[in-house]
């Protein structure tokens, strides 16, 4: 397919390289992912606190891609649910798990007045980039297919790709490789970029005559060298397209995946003390001047604002917001809770749904009582309220500004604006008890 209209004259607009401008990807996402021995669909275990296929996604957006047709199984509702949070979903069934290549076809129907350019992403790929996607698509010339091609230092079971020169001339799977084949080092990503119109011409001649009884998607490279159409390739590094089987490949990923958000952390000026005790989510903001100490680990949906201190051994649960210059100690869990500038939780707390104020100080050893064993409540704590070590702190409760809270308190009723609430047993001393306690303990054990 010549570019439609609208391509050249974008090209013309851009230059050269920009000819695949448009397009919209197939993201393989329905396979059973057998090899992950899990009862999840495999595109949705996490990396980096995401799910793989939420990360495709991502990285499909923000290469610009027009619209993202997500393959899944019909059963696999969390699936679907994940791709139409992206606003430029769709996505088409796979009635039968029958390889690559059928996947690829039960997208035909979105795609029937399409005339435009796909990008054939796998949902399994979640370290793939932008960047990555864009240099595949200015790899590729009008009518021809391209692909990313890497090199990993142990090339495992992935497809070889046998190339000529700069062209390839075919892709053969590890299972159905020669020992001869099987030492090729060009690996196939699973990405390749093709006009739509020539996509699915090539799949209408896929046979399943292969030692996995599948569509290959693959085979559309021999089908297309044998009608006189190209395919090239560029080259990705081995860590953007590593593609997750199985357990160890995922813990690959997220290892990968930690370091790229680390490296990108301390590039904008946070300081890691150990980069390799420190877990951050995909989605994580930090702000400026931020101390993050070992062994933190940073859930889904968190902002740290600037000048917070965190850690050491400190987890910051989903949905929580640490507002400027707070500080965050050792032993202390926060859960969907607002930390207003200025707060400090030194040392051995669990702060869940809550909200606290400006420059709030929380004693050593408070916990929020935030479950009753059915429901969930919140805390209010105002500004500047001083909660003594070790209170208990029994939701639903405000305690307004100003306030303070005694050592050793459990506090279940609101406790009013700048008075001090206290709730603990009075003490008794008893005069010279511990004589006669010793005495009687000592004759006792003869
Ligand atoms: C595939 C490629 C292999 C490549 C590797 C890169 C084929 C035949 N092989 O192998 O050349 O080196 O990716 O990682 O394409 N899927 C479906 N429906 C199916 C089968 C799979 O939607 O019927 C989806 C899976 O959910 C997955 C993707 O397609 O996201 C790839 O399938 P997978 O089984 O992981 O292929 P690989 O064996 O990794
Ligand atoms: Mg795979």
């Amino acid at each position: 397919m010549a570019g439609s209209w609208l391509q050249e004259a974008l090209s013309r607009a851009t230059g050269r390289g920009k000819a695949m401008s448009i397009f919209t990807t197939i993201i393989l996402a329905a396979g059973n992912g057998t090899r992950m021995k899990s009862d999840m669909p495999k595109v949705m275990h996490k990396v980096a606190n995401k799910p793989m296929l939420w990360h495709v996604l991502r990285a499909a957006e923000a290469a610009g891609a027009s619209k993202n047709i997500v393959i899944v199984q019909d059963s696999h509702e969390d699936v679907k649910k994940l791709a139409l949070s992206f606003p430029s979903t769709e996505f088409a069934v796979q009635k039968e798990q029958r390889g690559t290549g059928d996947a690829v076809k039960a997208a035909q129907e979105n795609l029937q007045d399409f005339d435009g350019n796909i990008v054939i992403l796998s949902g399994d790929c979640p370290n793939i980039s932008a960047d990555d996607i864009s240099n595949l698509l200015n790899s590729a010339k009008s009518n021809q297919i391209s692909l990313i091609a890497f090199s990993p230092l142990d090339p495992a079971q992935y497809g070889r790709v046998i190339t000529s020169e700069n062209k390839v001339l075919g892709i053969v799977e590890y299972k159905d490789a020669s020992e001869e084949q099987r030492n090729i080092d060009v690996c196939n990503s699973g990405i390749y970029a093709l006009p739509a119109k020539l996509l699915f011409s090539l799949l209408d001649e896929l046979k399943s005559n292969n030692a996995q009884g599948e569509y290959y998607l693959t085979d559309i490279v021999t089908i297309a060298a044998s009608k006189g159409i190209e395919t090239v390739f560029c080259w990705a590094d081995e860590n953007n397209v590593l593609g997750i089987n199985d357990k160890a490949e995922l813990a690959a990923a997220e290892a990968i995946m930690q370091d790229n958000l680390c490296q990108a952390a301390m590039k904008q000026g946070t300081t890691l003390i150990d980069q390799g005790t420190t877990f951050l989510s995909a989605d994580t903001k930090i702000g400026r001047n931020v101390v993050i100490k070992p062994f933190t680990y940073i859930d889904e949906n968190v902002e740290i604002g600037d000048d917070v201190t965190i850690g050491p051994f400190a987890h910051i649960r989903h949905a929580t917001k640490i507002g400027k210059g707070a500080k965050i100690g050792n032993f202390v869990e926060i859960k969907k809770s607002n930390i207003g500038a200025g707060s400090k939780i030194s040392h051995l707390s669990y702060i869940g749904d809550a909200n606290l104020g400006e420059n709030v100080n929380i004693g050593a050893g408070t916990i929020t009582c935030n479950y009753d064993g059915f429901k969930k409540y919140k805390t209010d704590i105002g500004n500047g309220v001083f909660v003594g070590s070790n209170s208990s702190l029994i939701a639903p409760l405000e305690i307004e500004e100003g306030a303070i809270i005694a050592a050793g308190s459990t506090i279940t009723e609101k406790v009013v604006k700048d008075s001090i609430g206290i709730a603990r047993s009075e003490q008794k001393n008893l005069a010279e008890k511990a004589l006669s306690f010793r005495n009687n303990k000592s004759s006792s054990e003869k």
